[in-house]
């Protein structure tokens, strides 16, 4: 690989388990995963900005140095030129998932023509975690333990209980 940092961009709202093996195995591809953590994307979160940058920074904290954790707003072209990167990975779960970052790879391109999506397939013990799936059974008081790493798990709890009823 030529460019040694690969953007890693989503809400991660919150971050799971399938986010945590797919910087792991980025890190097999490159010397840095950034994580980018949008501010506003196309979905309402359910924690705010600096708690999901909280939880990701946490949940990564066994990678080092070899992670940064940072949010951004606007275009993730913009954001990925001003970090002079070159790549962005996505994981990839389901054919359901194709469409949709399929698209996303291609208005990237022709907004900046030099940058790449790679994709990693998620592990087959992590095809249906989603931070959807996780959200849903926090706000409904069940166990998320096997989904997010042991780091976040309690502090996940604690927002989920404040934010039980509330959503
Ligand atoms: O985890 P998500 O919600 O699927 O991540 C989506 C994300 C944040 C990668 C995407 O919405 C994004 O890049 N937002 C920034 C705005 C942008 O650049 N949109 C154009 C790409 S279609």
């Amino acid at each position: 690989m030529k460019n040694n940092t690969v953007i890693f961009p989503g809400s991660f709202d919150p971050f799971t388990n399938g986010h945590v093996n797919l910087v792991q195995r980025a890190l097999s591809l490159f010397d840095h995963v950034r994580i980018a953590v949008v501010s506003k994307g196309r979905k309402h979160t359910l924690f705010s900005l600096e708690e999901r940058i909280n939880l990701a920074e946490q949940a990564c904290a066994c990678f080092g140095q070899a992670v940064i954790v940072e949010g951004f707003s606007g275009l993730l072209v913009d954001y990925a030129r001003s970090c002079k990167c070159r790549a962005i990975l996505r994981g990839l779960r389901a054919i359901s998932d194709f469409d949709y970052e399929t698209q996303m790879a291609l208005i990237n391109k022709r907004l900046y023509p030099e940058l790449e999506t790679v994709y990693l397939a998620a592990r087959e013990d992590n095809l249906f975690v989603s931070s959807s799936v996780v959200r849903e059974i926090g706000l409904n008081g069940g166990p998320i333990e096997q989904f997010v790493p042991s780091s976040i798990a309690e502090e996940l709890h604690k927002g989920f209980l404040l934010r039980q009823g509330t959503c």
